[in-house]
Protein backbone atom coordinates (compact mmCIF):
# COMPACT_ATOMS: atom_id res chain seq x y z
CA UNK A 1 0.00 0.00 0.00
CA UNK A 2 1.28 3.54 -0.79
CA UNK A 3 1.94 5.67 2.41
CA UNK A 4 1.55 9.64 2.14
CA UNK A 5 2.70 12.53 3.93
CA UNK A 6 1.35 16.29 3.20
CA UNK A 7 2.50 18.72 4.89
CA UNK A 8 0.62 22.52 4.41
CA UNK A 9 1.21 25.81 4.32
CA UNK A 10 -0.91 28.81 4.29
CA UNK A 11 -4.57 29.86 4.80
CA UNK A 12 -7.56 27.72 5.57
CA UNK A 13 -8.39 27.55 2.31
CA UNK A 14 -5.02 25.41 1.71
CA UNK A 15 -6.11 23.41 4.91
CA UNK A 16 -9.60 22.65 3.38
CA UNK A 17 -7.53 21.90 0.02
CA UNK A 18 -5.44 19.13 1.32
CA UNK A 19 -7.90 17.48 3.49
CA UNK A 20 -9.42 17.06 0.12
CA UNK A 21 -6.56 15.37 -1.53
CA UNK A 22 -6.46 13.45 1.54
CA UNK A 23 -9.61 12.07 1.08
CA UNK A 24 -9.37 11.00 -2.16
CA UNK A 25 -6.77 9.21 -1.64
CA UNK A 26 -7.30 7.85 0.92
CA UNK A 27 -10.75 6.39 -0.53
CA UNK A 28 -7.96 4.86 -3.19
CA UNK A 29 -6.52 2.70 -0.49
CA UNK A 30 -3.43 5.11 0.27
CA UNK A 31 -2.70 5.34 3.78
CA UNK A 32 -1.09 8.41 5.83
CA UNK A 33 1.49 7.95 7.94
CA UNK A 34 3.06 11.10 10.50
CA UNK A 35 6.51 11.34 9.47
CA UNK A 36 8.03 12.19 5.80
CA UNK A 37 10.89 9.30 6.18
CA UNK A 38 7.94 6.78 6.08
CA UNK A 39 6.40 8.04 3.06
CA UNK A 40 6.08 6.42 -0.21
CA UNK A 41 4.26 10.04 -1.72
CA UNK A 42 5.12 13.76 -0.28
CA UNK A 43 3.02 16.29 -1.34
CA UNK A 44 3.23 19.69 0.00
CA UNK A 45 0.65 22.59 -0.45
CA UNK A 46 2.01 25.57 -0.68
CA UNK A 47 1.14 29.22 -0.20
CA UNK A 48 2.34 32.26 -2.31
CA UNK A 49 1.23 35.57 -0.47
CA UNK A 50 4.44 36.69 0.66
CA UNK A 51 7.55 35.64 -0.15
CA UNK A 52 9.10 34.12 3.10
CA UNK A 53 6.32 31.43 2.32
CA UNK A 54 7.35 30.59 -1.07
CA UNK A 55 10.79 30.24 0.35
CA UNK A 56 9.89 27.85 3.17
CA UNK A 57 8.15 25.24 0.56
CA UNK A 58 11.19 25.84 -1.34
CA UNK A 59 13.60 24.95 1.40
CA UNK A 60 11.69 22.49 2.61
CA UNK A 61 11.39 20.30 -0.67
CA UNK A 62 14.88 21.06 -1.36
CA UNK A 63 15.59 18.85 1.81
CA UNK A 64 13.22 16.15 1.00
CA UNK A 65 15.01 15.56 -2.37
CA UNK A 66 17.22 13.72 -0.15
CA UNK A 67 15.12 10.85 1.06
CA UNK A 68 15.25 10.16 -2.54
CA UNK A 69 18.61 8.33 -1.97
CA UNK A 70 16.73 5.70 0.41
CA UNK A 71 13.47 5.35 -1.19
CA UNK A 72 13.78 6.00 -5.55
CA UNK A 73 10.45 5.30 -5.24
CA UNK A 74 9.36 7.93 -3.59
CA UNK A 75 7.37 11.03 -5.20
CA UNK A 76 7.72 14.34 -4.42
CA UNK A 77 4.85 16.44 -5.46
CA UNK A 78 4.19 20.33 -4.49
CA UNK A 79 0.73 21.65 -5.00
CA UNK A 80 -1.59 24.94 -4.86
CA UNK A 81 -0.85 28.28 -4.98
CA UNK A 82 3.02 28.17 -5.75
CA UNK A 83 2.84 25.47 -8.36
CA UNK A 84 0.24 27.72 -10.00
CA UNK A 85 2.90 31.18 -10.12
CA UNK A 86 5.77 28.42 -10.96
CA UNK A 87 4.50 25.82 -12.71
CA UNK A 88 7.44 24.18 -14.63
CA UNK A 89 10.08 26.42 -13.23
CA UNK A 90 10.04 24.24 -10.11
CA UNK A 91 11.38 21.55 -12.18
CA UNK A 92 14.33 23.77 -12.88
CA UNK A 93 14.75 24.26 -9.35
CA UNK A 94 13.90 21.13 -7.61
CA UNK A 95 15.32 18.50 -10.33
CA UNK A 96 13.82 15.46 -8.06
CA UNK A 97 10.26 17.03 -8.23
CA UNK A 98 7.98 14.25 -10.06
CA UNK A 99 4.82 16.52 -9.60
CA UNK A 100 3.24 20.14 -10.28
CA UNK A 101 -0.27 20.32 -9.38
CA UNK A 102 -2.12 24.11 -9.26
CA UNK A 103 -4.76 25.41 -7.62
CA UNK A 104 -7.84 24.37 -10.00
CA UNK A 105 -6.28 20.72 -10.67
CA UNK A 106 -6.35 19.37 -6.71
CA UNK A 107 -9.05 17.37 -7.70
CA UNK A 108 -6.49 14.99 -10.39
CA UNK A 109 -3.58 14.65 -8.02
CA UNK A 110 -4.96 10.68 -7.20
CA UNK A 111 -5.22 10.10 -11.26
CA UNK A 112 -1.79 11.79 -11.66
CA UNK A 113 0.19 9.51 -8.84
CA UNK A 114 -1.19 6.92 -10.56
CA UNK A 115 0.43 7.70 -13.35
CA UNK A 116 3.47 8.33 -11.89
CA UNK A 117 3.58 5.23 -9.69
CA UNK A 118 2.89 3.41 -12.67
CA UNK A 119 5.90 4.72 -14.69
CA UNK A 120 8.37 4.25 -11.37
CA UNK A 121 6.95 0.55 -11.32
CA UNK A 122 8.33 0.19 -14.98
CA UNK A 123 4.30 -0.11 -15.98
CA UNK A 124 3.88 2.96 -17.72
CA UNK A 125 5.63 5.49 -20.38
CA UNK A 126 8.00 7.91 -19.74
CA UNK A 127 8.63 10.71 -18.68
CA UNK A 128 7.22 10.31 -15.00
CA UNK A 129 7.43 14.12 -14.40
CA UNK A 130 4.25 16.09 -14.33
CA UNK A 131 2.74 19.44 -14.40
CA UNK A 132 -0.58 20.66 -14.59
CA UNK A 133 -1.67 24.12 -13.97
CA UNK A 134 -4.36 24.71 -16.33
CA UNK A 135 -7.40 26.15 -15.82
CA UNK A 136 -10.59 24.25 -15.18
CA UNK A 137 -14.33 25.31 -15.76
CA UNK A 138 -16.37 24.40 -12.76
CA UNK A 139 -13.51 23.34 -10.74
CA UNK A 140 -14.79 25.01 -7.74
CA UNK A 141 -17.67 22.29 -7.47
CA UNK A 142 -14.87 19.39 -7.77
CA UNK A 143 -14.19 18.97 -4.71
CA UNK A 144 -16.92 18.03 -1.97
CA UNK A 145 -16.71 15.08 0.24
CA UNK A 146 -13.45 15.76 2.13
CA UNK A 147 -14.19 16.35 6.08
CA UNK A 148 -12.83 13.45 8.24
CA UNK A 149 -16.49 12.27 9.44
CA UNK A 150 -16.87 13.13 13.48
CA UNK A 151 -14.63 16.58 13.34
CA UNK A 152 -16.64 19.27 15.42
CA UNK A 153 -15.73 21.81 13.53
CA UNK A 154 -15.65 22.09 9.68
CA UNK A 155 -14.15 23.73 6.81
CA UNK A 156 -16.70 24.27 3.94
CA UNK A 157 -15.39 26.08 0.41
CA UNK A 158 -18.19 28.01 -1.28
CA UNK A 159 -16.48 30.34 -3.68
CA UNK A 160 -13.07 30.43 -5.14
CA UNK A 161 -10.98 33.34 -6.81
CA UNK A 162 -10.94 36.78 -6.44
CA UNK A 163 -11.63 39.56 -9.21
CA UNK A 164 -10.71 42.36 -6.43
CA UNK A 165 -6.69 43.21 -7.98
CA UNK A 166 -5.67 44.63 -4.98
CA UNK A 167 -2.31 45.99 -5.89
CA UNK A 168 0.21 44.07 -3.54
CA UNK A 169 -1.77 40.81 -4.02
CA UNK A 170 -0.60 37.56 -5.92
CA UNK A 171 -4.09 35.56 -5.10
CA UNK A 172 -6.12 36.55 -7.98
CA UNK A 173 -3.03 35.40 -10.48
CA UNK A 174 -3.10 32.08 -8.26
CA UNK A 175 -6.31 31.43 -7.75
CA UNK A 176 -8.35 32.73 -10.80
CA UNK A 177 -11.53 34.40 -10.97
CA UNK A 178 -14.13 34.26 -8.84
CA UNK A 179 -16.17 31.30 -9.40
CA UNK A 180 -19.20 30.22 -6.36
CA UNK A 181 -20.94 26.77 -6.09
CA UNK A 182 -24.16 26.66 -6.15
CA UNK A 183 -26.52 27.29 -2.93
CA UNK A 184 -27.78 23.85 -3.13
CA UNK A 185 -25.17 21.99 -3.23
CA UNK A 186 -23.42 24.10 -0.32
CA UNK A 187 -26.87 22.97 2.09
CA UNK A 188 -26.80 19.66 1.42
CA UNK A 189 -22.90 18.94 1.63
CA UNK A 190 -23.29 21.20 5.31
CA UNK A 191 -26.81 18.98 5.94
CA UNK A 192 -24.39 15.99 5.36
CA UNK A 193 -21.82 17.55 7.56
CA UNK A 194 -24.40 17.90 10.64
CA UNK A 195 -25.54 14.32 10.14
CA UNK A 196 -21.88 12.93 10.63
CA UNK A 197 -21.42 15.12 14.03
CA UNK A 198 -20.27 18.23 12.74
CA UNK A 199 -21.72 21.54 14.96
CA UNK A 200 -19.33 24.47 13.41
CA UNK A 201 -19.54 25.32 9.96
CA UNK A 202 -16.86 28.03 8.68
CA UNK A 203 -17.26 28.97 5.11
CA UNK A 204 -14.53 29.74 3.28
CA UNK A 205 -13.61 31.99 0.02
CA UNK A 206 -10.80 34.44 -0.87
CA UNK A 207 -13.37 37.00 -0.97
CA UNK A 208 -16.49 34.99 0.66
CA UNK A 209 -19.06 37.88 0.84
CA UNK A 210 -19.11 38.36 -2.88
CA UNK A 211 -20.50 34.58 -2.91
CA UNK A 212 -22.73 34.12 -5.11
CA UNK A 213 -21.83 37.12 -7.81
CA UNK A 214 -22.91 35.96 -11.50
CA UNK A 215 -24.79 32.92 -10.29
CA UNK A 216 -27.00 33.69 -7.90
CA UNK A 217 -29.60 36.87 -7.07
CA UNK A 218 -30.35 39.59 -4.64
CA UNK A 219 -33.91 39.11 -2.89
CA UNK A 220 -35.26 41.49 -0.55
CA UNK A 221 -32.23 43.66 -1.22
CA UNK A 222 -30.46 40.42 0.59
CA UNK A 223 -27.01 39.35 -1.00
CA UNK A 224 -26.72 35.63 -1.56
CA UNK A 225 -24.19 35.56 0.91
CA UNK A 226 -26.72 36.51 3.23
CA UNK A 227 -29.10 34.70 1.68
CA UNK A 228 -27.22 31.87 2.77
CA UNK A 229 -26.30 32.84 6.11
CA UNK A 230 -30.23 32.57 6.48
CA UNK A 231 -30.96 29.03 5.26
CA UNK A 232 -28.10 27.85 7.65
CA UNK A 233 -30.12 28.61 10.59
CA UNK A 234 -32.36 26.14 9.84
CA UNK A 235 -30.34 23.22 9.36
CA UNK A 236 -30.29 20.97 12.12
CA UNK A 237 -27.26 20.12 14.63
CA UNK A 238 -25.63 22.98 13.27
CA UNK A 239 -24.94 25.18 16.67
CA UNK A 240 -22.59 27.67 14.76
CA UNK A 241 -21.46 29.39 11.87
CA UNK A 242 -18.63 31.36 10.94
CA UNK A 243 -17.04 32.58 7.52
CA UNK A 244 -13.85 33.98 6.38
CA UNK A 245 -12.48 35.48 4.40
CA UNK A 246 -14.50 38.30 4.10
CA UNK A 247 -14.11 42.20 2.42
CA UNK A 248 -15.11 45.54 3.80
CA UNK A 249 -17.02 46.14 1.19
CA UNK A 250 -19.28 43.15 1.93
CA UNK A 251 -20.69 44.69 4.91
CA UNK A 252 -23.64 46.66 3.74
CA UNK A 253 -26.62 46.81 6.14
CA UNK A 254 -27.93 43.24 4.49
CA UNK A 255 -25.09 41.21 6.58
CA UNK A 256 -24.63 43.80 9.30
CA UNK A 257 -27.79 43.12 10.39
CA UNK A 258 -27.17 39.03 9.88
CA UNK A 259 -24.98 40.26 13.71
CA UNK A 260 -27.51 39.39 16.80
CA UNK A 261 -30.32 38.85 14.64
CA UNK A 262 -28.94 35.14 13.20
CA UNK A 263 -28.75 32.87 16.09
CA UNK A 264 -25.95 31.01 14.53
CA UNK A 265 -23.79 33.14 12.99
CA UNK A 266 -21.31 34.24 15.75
CA UNK A 267 -20.68 37.31 16.88
CA UNK A 268 -17.05 37.37 15.18
CA UNK A 269 -16.02 39.35 12.46
CA UNK A 270 -12.68 39.59 10.26
CA UNK A 271 -12.95 42.83 8.87
CA UNK A 272 -9.52 43.42 6.60
CA UNK A 273 -8.19 47.06 6.81
CA UNK A 274 -4.73 46.75 5.31
CA UNK A 275 -4.17 50.29 5.65
CA UNK A 276 -5.20 53.23 7.72
CA UNK A 277 -4.51 56.22 5.71
CA UNK A 278 -6.31 57.28 2.49
CA UNK A 279 -3.84 57.28 0.30
CA UNK A 280 -2.10 54.32 0.69
CA UNK A 281 -5.60 52.50 0.29
CA UNK A 282 -6.36 54.20 -2.74
CA UNK A 283 -2.64 52.96 -3.64
CA UNK A 284 -3.27 49.46 -2.95
CA UNK A 285 -6.66 49.61 -5.19
CA UNK A 286 -8.96 48.94 -1.64
CA UNK A 287 -12.27 50.56 -2.81
CA UNK A 288 -12.90 52.44 0.62
CA UNK A 289 -10.95 54.65 2.89
CA UNK A 290 -10.59 55.01 6.67
CA UNK A 291 -14.01 56.68 7.39
CA UNK A 292 -15.92 54.03 6.14
CA UNK A 293 -13.89 51.59 7.29
CA UNK A 294 -14.72 52.71 10.88
CA UNK A 295 -17.75 53.44 10.16
CA UNK A 296 -18.52 49.66 9.50
CA UNK A 297 -17.20 48.87 12.51
CA UNK A 298 -19.54 51.16 14.45
CA UNK A 299 -22.43 49.69 12.27
CA UNK A 300 -21.35 46.31 13.91
CA UNK A 301 -20.68 47.79 17.14
CA UNK A 302 -24.54 49.10 17.58
CA UNK A 303 -25.74 45.72 16.73
CA UNK A 304 -23.22 43.80 18.79
CA UNK A 305 -21.40 46.02 21.59
CA UNK A 306 -18.66 43.44 22.64
CA UNK A 307 -18.61 42.12 18.92
CA UNK A 308 -15.19 40.73 18.60
CA UNK A 309 -12.97 42.07 15.51
CA UNK A 310 -9.65 40.81 14.04
CA UNK A 311 -8.11 42.35 10.86
CA UNK A 312 -5.37 41.87 8.35
CA UNK A 313 -2.69 45.03 7.89
CA UNK A 314 0.37 45.66 5.28
CA UNK A 315 3.03 47.37 7.11
CA UNK A 316 5.96 49.23 4.65
CA UNK A 317 3.50 49.15 1.35
CA UNK A 318 5.38 51.01 -1.23
CA UNK A 319 5.90 54.69 -0.45
CA UNK A 320 4.67 54.35 3.11
CA UNK A 321 5.70 57.74 5.40
CA UNK A 322 5.41 58.15 8.38
CA UNK A 323 2.49 60.15 8.62
CA UNK A 324 0.81 57.20 6.72
CA UNK A 325 1.78 54.75 9.11
CA UNK A 326 0.64 56.85 11.89
CA UNK A 327 -2.56 57.12 9.93
CA UNK A 328 -3.05 53.25 10.64
CA UNK A 329 -1.53 53.22 14.13
CA UNK A 330 -4.17 55.47 15.15
CA UNK A 331 -7.28 53.84 13.43
CA UNK A 332 -5.36 50.09 14.40
CA UNK A 333 -5.81 51.60 18.07
CA UNK A 334 -8.76 52.81 17.84
CA UNK A 335 -10.49 49.91 16.47
CA UNK A 336 -9.24 47.81 19.35
CA UNK A 337 -8.95 44.44 18.15
CA UNK A 338 -9.12 40.70 19.69
CA UNK A 339 -7.01 39.65 17.23
CA UNK A 340 -4.89 40.43 14.14
CA UNK A 341 -2.30 39.28 10.93
CA UNK A 342 0.36 41.87 10.73
CA UNK A 343 2.41 41.60 7.51
CA UNK A 344 5.26 42.93 6.64
CA UNK A 345 4.75 44.16 2.85
CA UNK A 346 6.17 41.47 0.32
CA UNK A 347 6.97 42.32 -3.47
CA UNK A 348 5.08 39.98 -5.24
CA UNK A 349 6.27 40.10 -9.20
CA UNK A 350 3.67 40.45 -11.60
CA UNK A 351 1.44 42.68 -9.34
CA UNK A 352 1.32 46.47 -9.41
CA UNK A 353 2.85 47.47 -5.93
CA UNK A 354 6.04 45.30 -7.35
CA UNK A 355 6.41 48.01 -9.80
CA UNK A 356 6.47 50.78 -7.30
CA UNK A 357 8.35 53.20 -6.35
CA UNK A 358 9.82 54.39 -2.94
CA UNK A 359 10.20 50.39 -1.63
CA UNK A 360 10.40 50.93 2.33
CA UNK A 361 12.99 49.32 4.11
CA UNK A 362 13.02 45.82 6.04
CA UNK A 363 13.90 47.82 8.86
CA UNK A 364 11.34 50.34 8.75
CA UNK A 365 8.87 47.34 8.20
CA UNK A 366 10.13 45.88 11.27
CA UNK A 367 9.75 49.30 13.49
CA UNK A 368 6.03 49.41 12.13
CA UNK A 369 5.26 45.32 12.83
CA UNK A 370 6.42 45.53 16.33
CA UNK A 371 5.05 49.01 16.83
CA UNK A 372 1.07 47.45 16.13
CA UNK A 373 2.03 44.31 17.72
CA UNK A 374 2.21 45.63 20.61
CA UNK A 375 -1.08 47.63 20.41
CA UNK A 376 -2.69 44.36 19.58
CA UNK A 377 -1.10 42.55 22.87
CA UNK A 378 -2.86 45.39 25.01
CA UNK A 379 -6.22 45.03 23.09
CA UNK A 380 -6.15 41.38 22.75
CA UNK A 381 -5.39 41.11 26.26
CA UNK A 382 -8.09 43.76 27.59
CA UNK A 383 -10.49 41.15 25.93
CA UNK A 384 -9.52 38.50 27.97
CA UNK A 385 -9.85 39.93 31.28
CA UNK A 386 -12.92 41.15 30.60
CA UNK A 387 -13.53 37.56 30.07
CA UNK A 388 -12.56 36.88 34.08
CA UNK A 389 -15.21 35.89 36.00
CA UNK A 390 -17.76 35.45 33.23
CA UNK A 391 -19.98 32.52 31.92
CA UNK A 392 -19.21 31.51 28.20
CA UNK A 393 -20.62 29.40 26.06
CA UNK A 394 -17.95 27.06 24.69
CA UNK A 395 -18.19 24.58 21.94
CA UNK A 396 -16.48 21.60 22.91
CA UNK A 397 -13.74 20.84 20.18
CA UNK A 398 -11.83 17.84 21.46
CA UNK A 399 -8.55 16.82 23.91
CA UNK A 400 -6.12 19.52 24.86
CA UNK A 401 -2.52 18.40 23.25
CA UNK A 402 -1.53 18.29 26.78
CA UNK A 403 -2.88 18.58 30.13
CA UNK A 404 -5.41 16.20 29.87
CA UNK A 405 -7.88 18.93 29.35
CA UNK A 406 -10.80 19.40 27.17
CA UNK A 407 -10.45 22.46 24.73
CA UNK A 408 -13.13 24.10 23.04
CA UNK A 409 -14.09 27.77 21.87
CA UNK A 410 -16.43 30.86 23.02
CA UNK A 411 -18.46 32.28 20.49
CA UNK A 412 -15.57 34.95 19.71
CA UNK A 413 -13.26 32.39 18.85
CA UNK A 414 -11.10 32.31 22.04
CA UNK A 415 -9.62 28.91 22.80
CA UNK A 416 -11.03 27.63 26.66
CA UNK A 417 -9.17 24.87 27.96
CA UNK A 418 -11.16 23.14 31.08
CA UNK A 419 -11.22 19.59 32.98
CA UNK A 420 -14.29 17.35 31.83
CA UNK A 421 -15.76 14.24 30.37
CA UNK A 422 -15.07 13.46 26.86
CA UNK A 423 -18.53 12.61 26.60
CA UNK A 424 -18.58 16.73 26.61
CA UNK A 425 -17.06 16.77 22.94
CA UNK A 426 -19.35 18.07 20.36
CA UNK A 427 -21.50 19.93 22.93
CA UNK A 428 -22.19 23.22 24.52
CA UNK A 429 -21.54 23.53 27.86
CA UNK A 430 -21.14 26.58 30.07
CA UNK A 431 -17.54 27.37 31.18
CA UNK A 432 -16.68 29.94 34.41
CA UNK A 433 -13.48 31.80 33.07
CA UNK A 434 -10.89 32.08 36.05
CA UNK A 435 -7.69 32.47 34.18
CA UNK A 436 -6.99 34.54 31.10
CA UNK A 437 -3.65 35.44 28.81
CA UNK A 438 -3.78 36.92 25.82
CA UNK A 439 -4.65 34.25 23.43
CA UNK A 440 -6.47 31.80 25.68
CA UNK A 441 -8.67 31.35 28.71
CA UNK A 442 -9.43 28.55 31.21
CA UNK A 443 -12.03 27.89 33.91
CA UNK A 444 -14.59 25.32 35.15
CA UNK A 445 -17.74 23.21 33.76
CA UNK A 446 -20.70 25.08 35.59
N1 LIG B 1 -9.08 37.45 0.98
C1 LIG B 1 -7.90 36.67 1.01
C2 LIG B 1 -6.68 37.45 1.31
C3 LIG B 1 -5.53 36.62 0.94
S1 LIG B 1 -4.04 37.21 1.46
C4 LIG B 1 -8.03 35.48 1.88
O1 LIG B 1 -8.44 34.50 1.39
O2 LIG B 1 -7.66 35.48 3.07
C5 LIG B 1 -4.23 37.34 3.21
C6 LIG B 1 -3.59 38.59 3.70
O3 LIG B 1 -2.22 38.60 3.37
C7 LIG B 1 -4.12 39.86 3.05
O4 LIG B 1 -5.31 40.30 3.66
C8 LIG B 1 -2.99 40.82 3.23
O5 LIG B 1 -3.07 41.49 4.47
C9 LIG B 1 -1.77 39.91 3.25
N2 LIG B 1 -1.01 40.04 2.01
C10 LIG B 1 -1.43 39.79 0.76
N3 LIG B 1 -0.46 40.09 -0.13
C11 LIG B 1 0.60 40.52 0.58
C12 LIG B 1 1.90 40.97 0.24
N4 LIG B 1 2.30 41.07 -1.01
N5 LIG B 1 2.72 41.32 1.25
C13 LIG B 1 2.32 41.26 2.53
N6 LIG B 1 1.11 40.85 2.91
C14 LIG B 1 0.25 40.49 1.95
FE1 LIG C 1 -6.22 39.60 -2.55
FE2 LIG C 1 -7.59 41.81 -2.39
FE3 LIG C 1 -8.74 39.65 -3.38
S1 LIG C 1 -6.30 40.95 -0.79
S2 LIG C 1 -7.69 37.96 -2.37
S3 LIG C 1 -7.06 40.76 -4.28
S4 LIG C 1 -9.70 41.21 -2.07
Amino acid sequence: MNRVYIKTYGCQMNERDSDAVAALLRARGYSFVDSEEDADVILINTCSVRDLSEQKALGKMGRLQKLKKKNPRLVLGIMGCMAQSRGSGLLDKLPELDLVVGTQKLHRVPEHLAEILKTKDGLGPLPAKLVDISEEADSQNAIKDHQESGSVTSFVSIQQGCDMNCAFCIVPHVRGDERSRPMEEILEEIRGLAVSGSREITLLGQIVTSYGRGLENFKDKKSPFVQLLERLEEIEGIKRVRFTSPHPRGFKEDLVGCFGRLEKLCESVHLPMQSGSDRILRLMNRPYGRDRYYDIVQSLRARVPDIYLSTDIIVGFPGETDEDFEATRELFDRVGYDMAFIFKYSKRSGTPAAQMKDQVSDEVKEMRNQALLDILHKSSLRRGESLLDTTQEVLVEGWARKGGKLMGRNRGGRKVFFKGDGGLIGQLVNVKIDKATVAVLEGNVV
